[in-house]
């Protein structure tokens, strides 16, 4: 048999190699200013100060940007005060749900341009920005408008009523869809917006803003303020915000939390995670390999629901981290933009820095790394798929949010120590189980003190499903029914 291929390869002239051609998708579809101000009461303010925007896969200079001051932020909340009292908290649901419905519409009419420009300005693979990040950023909207009118529904003999103005400070991993997770309940609810991106990602959020004017948004209702940390604290410092929503690092949130303190406004919080994907030794193991790729290496790990630390059952060690190595060796490197590119850029030179500090940390302390052969680009911010071997539960790179492509591989013999070893952790977001059984799936998630438990899956958002945390993950529920409780006043 062995001769015979032979024989056939040869006559038939089969190539010796299977190697991708690259298949880039055109940047052409999106048109980026020069400059970009702030968009407060549906116009565009000018900013005296401005940073550069950059791409992270070559650090190509994209825009330059503004850094909001206190006086721009107050103009901001201003607007979205005026907008509140005149007329936006006022308006049917029927009426508000039409501007969200049309907001979701040219989402999906739009949806390649922003794609293009998610990938360019935050580096991540363009298959996740078209496939993830775009329908259900529309999603978000499409669902969140279904609820505008149906309030009274939602929460019977509570008669819920908007809360006010509300800040909301996003982080740069998912950037216009954590807008959309947002600015959707917020607008659906009745209340009016002040949103500041993250710093490193601002251009989909401020491309955004000419959606809200196709949708004929009214004026002030939504305002985008840019800068970095000093913004986001003047906006959650500001005396006319009813409500602050906050999705980032831990640090910062806690801070939040600190300086609300007894300031009677209204806070949520989505913090870091450092969460256990758990695998049985009845699992289907090729399907679980999938999963764990997904669950640590989609989004170049800069997700905060991440799958990070892999525990496997004892039995299945061996067969399950062989197929694991194979399978990473496939995984493709490179360019944001190409159409076959599994992992991107890493977001940042700062974030970049964080990751090799603490892959360097897990190598001191005594495990033991594996990284495919790639080759990385010479210019802009990459890091290689990685997985260790040999992690104790105490290392550093088993207890910190590493958020990169960097994954901890640990053992367990019981589902009684998996679940105590999972929830060995100060955060609590996500989990996952792989096994054959129903039972012990739900066993399991009774016991994992972690906000989602996804079984036999990994990394699956609808705009349906409530996503927050437990303990340093933070509090309150964005997403479903549940997401609109934090946007909204009882009289009860
Ligand atoms: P960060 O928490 O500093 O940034 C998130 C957002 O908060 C940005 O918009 C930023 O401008 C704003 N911000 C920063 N300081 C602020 C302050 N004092 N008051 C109000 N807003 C402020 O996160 P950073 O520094 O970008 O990343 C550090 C680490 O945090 C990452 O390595 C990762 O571990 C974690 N992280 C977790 C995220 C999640 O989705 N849970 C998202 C981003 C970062
Ligand atoms: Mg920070």
């Amino acid at each position: 048999m062995a001769e015979l291929d032979k024989r056939g390869a040869e006559q038939i002239d089969v190539p010796s190699g299977w190697t991708y051609a690259s298949a880039p998708e055109s940047r052409e579809i999106v048109r980026i200013a020069e400059r970009y101000g702030h968009f407060v009461g549906g116009e565009w303010l000018e900013s005296a100060e401005a940073y550069e925007t950059i791409a992270p896969r070559d650090e190509e200079p994209l825009a330059a940007v503004g850094q909001a001051t206190d006086a721009d932020v107050d103009r901001a909340v201003a607007a979205a005060r005026t907008a509140y009292a005149d007329g936006w908290s006022s308006l049917p649901g029927s009426e508000r749900a039409k501007y969200l419905f049309r907001i979701a519409r040219i989402l999906q009419e739009r949806s390649r341009e922003f794609a293009v420009l998610e990938s360019l300005n935050g580096g991540k693979p363009i298959k996740e920005s078209r496939d993830v990040d775009l329908p259900l950023a529309a999603a978000h909207f499409f669902y969140y408008a279904g609820w505008a009118d149906k309030l009274e529904y939602a929460f019977p003999n509570r008669r819920p009523r908007p809360v006010g103005v509300a800040g909301q400070i996003i982080p740069w991993n998912f950037p216009l869809l954590m807008l959309a997770w947002k600015v959707a309940p917020a607008l659906a609810c009745g209340n009016t917006v002040v949103l500041k991106p993250a710093e490193t990602t601002p251009l989909t959020a401020l491309v955004f803003c000419d959606v809200l004017r196709q949708a004929e948004l009214p004026p002030g209702v939504v305002n985008i303020v840019t800068g970095d940390g000093r913004t986001g604290a003047a906006l959650v410092e500001h005396e006319d915000v009813d409500k602050i929503a906050f999705t980032g690092s831990t640090e910062v949130g806690k801070a939040i939390q600190r300086r609300l303190a007894g300031t009677g406004k209204r806070l949520t919080l989505e913090l870091g995670g450092k969460a256990a994907n758990i695998v049985f030794d009845d699992a289907a193991l090729d399907q679980a390999v999938e999963g764990i790729v997904n669950g640590i290496y989609f989004n170049q790990g800069h997700v905060c629901c991440a799958g990070s630390r892999l525990f496997v059952q004892e039995s299945i060690y061996e067969p399950l981290v062989g197929k694991l190595k194979r399978r990473l060796e496939t995984l493709r490197v490179g360019d944001p933009l190409d159409k076959n590119t599994d992992v991107g850029a890493i977001n940042s030179a700062a974030q970049l820095a964080k990751i090799r500090e603490l892959v360097a940390s897990g190598e001191e302390e005594g495990a033991e790394i594996y990284q495919p052969p790639c080759v990385l680009p010479e210019k802009g911010y990459w890091f290689a798929p990685t997985v260790f071997t040999n992690v104790a539960q105490s290392y550093r790179i088993a207890q910190e949010e590493i958020f990169g492509p960097v994954l901890s591989v640990l053992t367990f013999r019981t589902p009684e120590e998996a679940v105590e070893k999972a929830n060995n952790t100060p955060y609590g977001l996500s989990a996952g189980v792989w096994t054959e059984k129903g039972s012990r799936i739900l066993w399991m998630a009774q016991r994992l003190r972690a906000g989602v438990v996804w079984a036999n899956t990994y990394n699956r958002f609808d705009p349906g499903s409530p996503f927050g945390g437990y303990k340093e993950s933070g509090f309150g529920r964005e997403g479903g029914r549940h997401g609109l409780e934090p946007y909204l006043e009882f009289d009860e």
